[in-house]
């Protein structure tokens, strides 16, 4: 039997297997539910968040404890570790039909081992170190009694002013779509249930990350043509890679709450993608639909949001409260709320916990799994390939071996907080290998001074006469500055995202010295630093890469790790141009020469382009392209095309490069950006090694959303692009599909 017939022949075997399985689950199911009365089946709707409901404030909480041994309650967030999650899933088996509770949490970025927030990790756009970032999180968080995590968050951002930016993996539909997939793999492994994966969330469903004005929970109103364009790839490609769950989002889309919007949760999700997960709520937000103006009450909202596909509120108390009259006066259907619980009933016989209740709460498995230092090992790695050499003047980087004397200075420098980021649940803080740390432990025989300069956020300039004095004495200068961790994250959206307070002022102030200067920069988003930008001698952006970020960065500056990262999103030259995409539109009025502007799609007072383009990022080496062939420059119907081309490391040191294939249709019925990313590699060579590097060309790659939604690739010439970056095109060539 051939290879490939075994091949089939397995995945066919594995296939009837699921298949058996789900039929095997859908009969306990529905066997439980025939037994359920409509309270208990609305118990499994909701959802409550449990930090303080065990130990010594448990007694504030008895009247929810009580609930939850009523079989009032499906699912806790915020209750962790093996011995708090049995105390309360002990409670749960107390009910009448001891169904088991969920225990969830946002496991954003690692449990216990912090990785590189999101954004950080996008801009390594390396998925085998995304899934193994996930993998390792997910172990960390199901042995500590977790079965569920509200990650990832899929939502494309274009507006850096919206502090959520720093958890999502960019501006791009396509890296998006790649980073969606290879983190719910990463989070669920292979098959749910096996006690080192978790359920992901992909949320948040949909467009939140378009809120108006980059103000969080905002407003969101845009084409539908956008929506599935820009913004629901993402959802489809976590759809595709099995995402057990949703979340909605807080926002309205068109003027319908997304909690509340049936064309999403019931249309689309349900509908066309078919999907059998269950939805969650965000945070209250089925309730929210009263001051959204979209409900008239709590039991308006109730019935709004369940019949458009909302399975479970979080923390809203609308379904605890109002659903049970709600399907006795016929405003909510029966088979609505069956199709809700049974979701919900799907997922916890799947995870086994019928099976055991308390599978994920062993405490064996929980101190062995929590102090397991290869995790250490995977963040290093992660980190510093999430870290983006933006600038590298005479290539100043990597440090120099005969620099005896580095100054440390900075706000950030001796922090170890503030590498960690956002939504961090069970760090351990005491051990982050802060920046002059992981200077110290590198440098070898070099002399490292240290001057913090000003607290974090940089509000006074009272230390800088010191940190000048030390950095007089050095013969280089490295200055950690950007954002405090929690300028970042939920409800942290920035009018001005310049870098906070005299920053900038510091960093001049140093370079007064003549000494080179080495800026470090820390962010969930991108920053304007234009002062920084034109004067510094190296720039490397370091995102907030969590618990081993002090050895990444050293490793980078002393070259013992060549940066490979590239930007995931664009860095705006100032805050007034925003939302500034590499994928924008043409216009009938394009500047093609920057110093002529007149009657142009132009700004009197900025040039268009911006500080840093998306897919930016500099190495030691140096890459060449060349020998780019295309194997048929026409195309029709489903035939494919390969295009191919020799990358070269001409430098002196190996590297990474990240190529990334672009795309453009010249002519089509709804105008297409100038640039679409179609596809990327990352190719690593030794110095003087080339490598023929190949994507495929096919109907899907020149295809978008027309007017009428309908997704296909319209008849006409394509641009093809390839190179280091958006705005660093090495090699092109034209393609026409004949349809
Ligand atoms: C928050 C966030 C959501 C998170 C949830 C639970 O408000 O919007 O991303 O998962 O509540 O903490």
């Amino acid at each position: 039997m051939k290879t490939r017939h075994i091949a089939a022949a397995i995945g066919a075997a594995f296939a009837l297997a699921a298949h058996a399985q789900d039929a095997r689950i859908d009969r306990k199911v529905a066997d439980l539910m025939k037994q359920m009365t409509v309270a208990e089946k609305v118990g499994q709707l909701h959802q409550l968040s449990g930090r303080q409901f065990t130990g010594p404030t448990s007694s504030a909480y008895a009247d929810k404890l009580a609930d939850i041994r009523a079989g009032k309650v499906g699912s806790m967030l915020n209750v962790t570790g093996v011995a708090d999650t049995r105390e309360i899933q002990a409670l749960a088996l107390q009910s009448r039909l001891k169904i088991p509770l969920l225990f969830s949490l946002d496991v954003i970025h690692g449990y216990k081992t912090v990785f590189p927030v999101p954004l950080g990790e996008a801009a390594s756009w390396d998925m085998e170190a995304i899934e193994l970032s996930a993998h390792i999180a997910a172990r960390e968080a199901a042995a500590a009694g977790i079965h569920w995590t509200f990650a990832p968050m899929v939502d494309v951002a274009r507006d850096p002013r919206w502090g959520r930016v720093m958890e999502g993996a960019g501006e791009d539909t396509y890296l998006g779509s790649q980073i969606a997939a290879a983190r719910v793999h990463g989070f669920q492994g292979r098959k749910l249930g096996a006690t080192d994966s978790v359920m992901a969330t992909a949320k948040h469903f949909a467009a939140y990350g378009a809120a108006i004005a980059g103000r969080d929970y905002n407003a969101v109103d845009m084409s539908e043509q956008q929506l599935h364009e820009v913004y629901l790839p993402p959802f489809k490609a976590a759809t595709d890679a099995g995402a057990a769950t949703f979340m909605n989002s807080f926002n309205t889309l068109n003027g319908i709450p997304a909690t509340g919007n049936a064309m999403l949760q019931r249309d689309i999700l349900k509908g066309a993608w078919k999907y059998k997960g269950f939805v969650v709520s965000d945070w209250g937000s089925v309730r929210e639909m009263v001051p959204h103006g979209y409900a008239a009450d709590l039991s308006d909202a109730a019935v709004k949001a369940i019949n458009a596909g909302s399975d479970m509120d979080m923390e809203g108390y609308a379904y605890t409260q109002h659903l049970e009259a709600a399907v006795k006066a016929g405003k909510v259907k029966m088979a609505t709320l069956d199709d809700a619980v049974r979701r919900i009933l799907y997922k916890k016989f799947e995870l086994g916990l019928f099976d055991d209740p308390y599978r994920y709460s062993d405490a064996a498995r929980e101190k062995a799994v929590l102090s397991d230092q290869s995790h250490r090992t995977a963040a290093l790695d992660v980190a510093q390939k999430s870290i983006v050499l933006l600038k590298n003047e005479n290539k100043l980087l990597p440090l120099p071996r005969e620099a005896k004397r580095i100054a440390v200075i900075g706000p950030l420098a001796d922090s170890q907080r503030d590498l960690e980021g956002g939504w961090v649940v069970q760090g351990e803080r005491a051990k982050v290998v802060s920046i002059v740390e992981g200077i110290r432990s590198h440098a070898g025989k070099a002399e490292i001074s240290y001057a913090q300069a000003c607290a974090p956020g940089c509000a006074s300039s009272e230390g800088f006469a010191d940190a000048v004095a030390t950095a007089s004495k050095a013969d280089v200068i490295v200055l950690a500055v950007g954002e405090t961790w929690d300028m970042s994250g939920e409800a942290k959206s920035r009018t001005d995202i310049t870098l906070p307070g005299q920053q900038e002022a510091l960093f001049s102030a140093l370079k007064a010295t003549g000494k080179p200067v080495v800026v470090v920069m820390l962010a969930g988003r991108p920053l304007v630093f234009n002062t920084i930008a034109d004067k510094a001698d190296a720039i490397v952006y370091a995102w907030f890469p969590g618990s081993e970020g002090g050895n990444a960065v050293a490793n980078v500056l002393f070259g013992d790790y060549n940066p490979s990262g590239k930007l995931p999103i664009t860095f705006p030259r100032s805050v007034g141009q925003i939302p500034l995409s590499y994928a924008q539109y043409n216009t009938g009025r394009p500047v093609t020469d920057e110093k002529n502007v007149v009657y142009k799609s132009a700004y009197i007072d900025s040039v268009n382009t911006p500080r840093y383009a998306f897919g930016h990022g500099l190495s030691y080496t140096d890459f060449k392209y060349g020998g780019l062939t295309l194997s048929s420059p026409k195309l029709a119907g489903t035939q494919k095309a390969t295009l191919s081309f020799d990358l070269s490391n001409s430098g002196k040191v190996e590297g990474t490069e990240i190529v990334q294939l672009y795309l453009r249709d010249m002519v089509s019925s709804v105008v297409r950006p100038v640039k679409e990313l179609k596809g990327f590699q990352k190719v690593h060579l030794k110095p003087g090694e080339t490598r023929r590097v190949s994507f495929t060309i096919d109907r899907d790659t020149l295809s978008f959303f027309n007017s009428q939604l309908k997704w296909g690739a319209e008849a006409g010439d394509f641009h093809l692009m390839v190179g280091s970056a958006s705005d660093d095109i090495r090699l092109s060539a034209q393609l026409e599909y004949l349809r």
